[in-house]
This record gives structure tokens, C-alpha cells and sequence, in this order.
């Protein structure tokens, strides 16, 4: 069995800036609302023109292959971690595969639909290929094109206030490094909360489960007990093509799973809270973090927060916060780096590596 470890990371941020401030002129809000709540002063917004969740994927993987020192056709295998396709059908990965240029090999494009937690499934599905031998160089690849998906109106300020735009990607490899790479990865999922925070339509359900769980949702369809329509021009109005969530019960979970998750791993690795180096958790409320921190008893320079600058990138905001950790060189090598997230679905996941 081969050990695997990230040999090279990138990440990409649209250019434009958008402060709370400007929010503030889209819906009813305030910047000492949203930095009182979430720790978030800004956030990026793809420019809908020239960039799509792809091409910030393909912007911030370029830099992973080129930091791993292999070109884009050495590239065996590709994974995109997104809630934000470019289509609903299909995925991200084979998108991307064509904006490399690298659509001759053919080779195997995965997509993950795990949300927060997506770049933390995408490793541990990477990790396994590699250490059985099946690939040697993998693309994984965290990206969202939020902007374009989310009710900038008082109705969704809720939502809308906390997400923003981002790419980040790592090229994994086997290594015979003794004691180095991925130590042990972790997953898991609930579904008894899947629609706490969730973007119900378009969809299949027709109101399915809608109906089984007592969520009442008009679909916009008259008479019909669960509703047979994909998508309708109530459904717009309404505002349900928007995600929504239930905050507070999102935020309950979240510090629970996050600390559970992280000691399941260092378990595993016969480690502890006090041999971590750095944790990079998934930047969903600098709340969650800083509670995360003071459970794991780790300094403020142990922990990578940059949710201030992005907002929540969802599969893009573990791997553009470790990518500016190795690049400020705030992760070192020989350091032992924790990454752990927690997300829809619910899913969260944590792995270990040793830099
Ligand atoms: N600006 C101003 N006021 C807002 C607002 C906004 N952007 N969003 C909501 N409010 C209002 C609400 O309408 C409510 O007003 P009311 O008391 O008059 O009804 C009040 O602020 C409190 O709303 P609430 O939703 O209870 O706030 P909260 O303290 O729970 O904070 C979150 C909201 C979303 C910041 C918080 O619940 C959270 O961070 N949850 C976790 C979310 C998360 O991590 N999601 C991603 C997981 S990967």
C-alpha cells in the first residue's frame, strides 16, 4: 500500500470585492450585523460573464499542477467537489477536464455533491485510489460559483449574507515518505436533517418528502397532493430556487459534529488535540471556529481563518484556507495539519496530514 500526500495546491478569488456595506444596498441588513454573527467583512463575486465555477476551478487547479511540478496531461484521474455546477447535468469534472485541454486522455472525471464537506470527502476518495495504486497523480478540485444562486433581497439576506464565490485544488501523489502525507481520513452523514439547509428546487421530489416530513411547500401546481412539477414560475416568486436553512439548528450541529469528528481522527492516528500543528476548518462561521479552537485548546496562530476576506466558499473554503496557510507558510513541513467540515446533507468529514 502507497501513503498519499498533496504535492501540489493552488486557489483562485474572483477580483470583485463586495463588502457588507454593499450589501446593505441590496437588502436589509448591516455590516455589524453580518460581523457580529459570522465574523464576515467581505466576500467575492464571480464576474457572471467571464467566470463560472469551472473556470475557477481551472484557474486555481493550473496552479496545483503546476506547484506539483507534473503537467495537466500527467493529471490520471479528476474529482470537483460543488453545489454550484455550471449545469444541473452534467458535473463539473468533465467541464473541466475540457477547459484544461486535457479531454484526449480520457481520463476518469468524479463529481462530489457533499457540499461543505466535499474537498474532505474528495481527499479521503483520492487517498483511497492512491494508496491501492490505481492512480498516481489526482485532480481535486473545491469550487463555487455562489453569486450567481443566491436571493440578494431582504427575503434571503439570511443566507445571502454568509456565502461567497472561490476555487481551490490539490494535486495528490503517492509518496514513500515514511510518516508523511494523509494519516487517516474520516466521513460521515445524517440525512434525518437533509432539508435544514438545502436548495429543494428544481427537483425530483415533486414533494415527496416535503409532505412525509410536514414541510409545507406550495409547488405551485393546483391540486396535486405532492405536486408533480420541476420547476414553475410560483416557485420563483416564492423565492424557492433559493437555498434556505435553519441557522441556529445548523449551527448546534456544526459544533458538535466539528470537535466529535477531529478527535475521531487523531483516535485513529494515536494522537491529540495537543499534537496538532494546524487545523483549517471549513470557514462557515468564525464562530464555529473560534468555539472549535477553544475546545481543542489550539493558540489563535494554530488556526486558519480567513472567512473574514471569502465568506463561505463551501467545497472551495478548506482548500483555498490550507492553500494560503502553506502559502504565508503558516503550515510547514513536518507539520501535523488538521482539516475538518461540517455541511448540508448533514455531512462532515476531518483528515489528518503530516506536511
Ligand atoms: N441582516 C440583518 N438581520 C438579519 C439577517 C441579516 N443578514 N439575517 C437574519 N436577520 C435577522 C432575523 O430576521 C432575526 O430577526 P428577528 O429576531 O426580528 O426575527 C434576527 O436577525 C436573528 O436571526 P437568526 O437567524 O436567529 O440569527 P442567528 O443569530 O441564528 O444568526 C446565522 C444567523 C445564519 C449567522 C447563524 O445561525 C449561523 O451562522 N448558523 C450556521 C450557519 C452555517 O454555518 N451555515 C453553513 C454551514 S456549512
Amino acid at each position: 500500500m502507497f501513503q498519499s500526500k498533496i504535492a501540489g495546491i493552488g486557489h483562485y478569488v474572483p477580483e470583485t470585492v463586495v463588502t457588507n456595506d454593499e450589501l446593505s444596498n441590496f437588502m436589509d441588513t448591516s455590516d455589524e450585523w453580518i460581523q457580529e454573527r459570522t465574523g464576515i467583512k467581505e466576500r467575492r463575486f464571480g464576474s457572471r460573464f467571464k467566470e463560472t465555477t469551472t473556470t475557477m476551478g481551472a484557474a486555481a487547479a493550473k496552479i496545483a499542477i503546476k506547484k506539483a511540478g507534473i503537467t495537466a496531461q500527467e493529471v490520471d484521474f479528476i474529482i470537483f467537489a460543488t453545489l454550484s455546477g455550471d449545469y444541473y447535468f452534467p458535473g463539473c469534472g468533465v467541464l473541466v477536464q475540457r477547459e484544461l485541454g486535457i479531454t484526449e486522455q480520457e481520463v476518469g472525471a468524479l463529481d462530489i455533491r457533499n457540499q461543505c464537506s466535499g474537498f474532505l470527502y474528495g481527499i479521503s476518495v483520492a487517498d483511497q485510489f492512491i494508496k491501492t495504486g490505481m492512480y498516481k497523480n489526482i485532480l481535486l478540485i473545491g469550487a463555487e460559483m455562489h453569486s450567481m444562486g443566491l436571493d440578494l433581497t431582504t427575503r434571503g439576506r439570511d443566507v445571502s449574507v454568509i456565502f461567497g464565490d472561490g476555487a481551490g485544488a490539490v494535486i495528490l501523489q503517492p509518496t514513500q515518505e515514511e510518516g508523511k502525507g494523509i494519516l487517516t481520513t474520516k466521513l460521515h452523514s445524517n440525512g434525518m436533517y437533509a432539508e435544514k439547509l438545502a436548495l429543494l428546487n428544481p427537483g425530483s421530489h415533486g414533494g415527496y418528502h416535503l409532505n412525509k416530513m410536514g414541510i409545507e411547500q406550495d409547488l405551485g401546481y393546483s391540486d396535486a397532493k405532492y405536486g408533480d412539477v420541476f420547476v414553475s414560475q410560483k416557485m420563483l416568486d416564492d423565492g424557492h430556487l433559493y437555498p434556505n436553512m435553519e441557522g441556529k439548528f445548523v449551527f448546534k450541529m456544526a459544533v458538535k459534529k466539528f470537535p466529535e469528528v477531529i478527535m475521531e481522527a487523531l483516535a485513529t492516528a494515536k494522537l491529540t488535540p495537543a499534537d496538532i500543528d494546524v487545523l483549517v476548518p471549513h470557514q462557515a462561521n468564525l464562530r464555529i471556529s473560534q468555539f472549535i479552537q477553544k475546545i481543542l485548546k489550539l493558540r489563535d496562530d494554530q488556526v486558519v481563518n480567513n472567512i473574514q476576506k471569502y465568506g463561505n466558499t463551501t467545497a472551495a473554503s478548506v482548500p483555498i484556507a490550507l492553500s494560503e496557510a502553506v502559502e504565508s507558510g503558516q503550515v510547514k513541513s513536518g507539520d501535523l495539519v488538521c482539516l475538518a467540515a461540517f455541511g448540508s446533507g448533514f455531512t462532515w468529514g476531518s483528515a489528518l496530514i503530516r506536511w
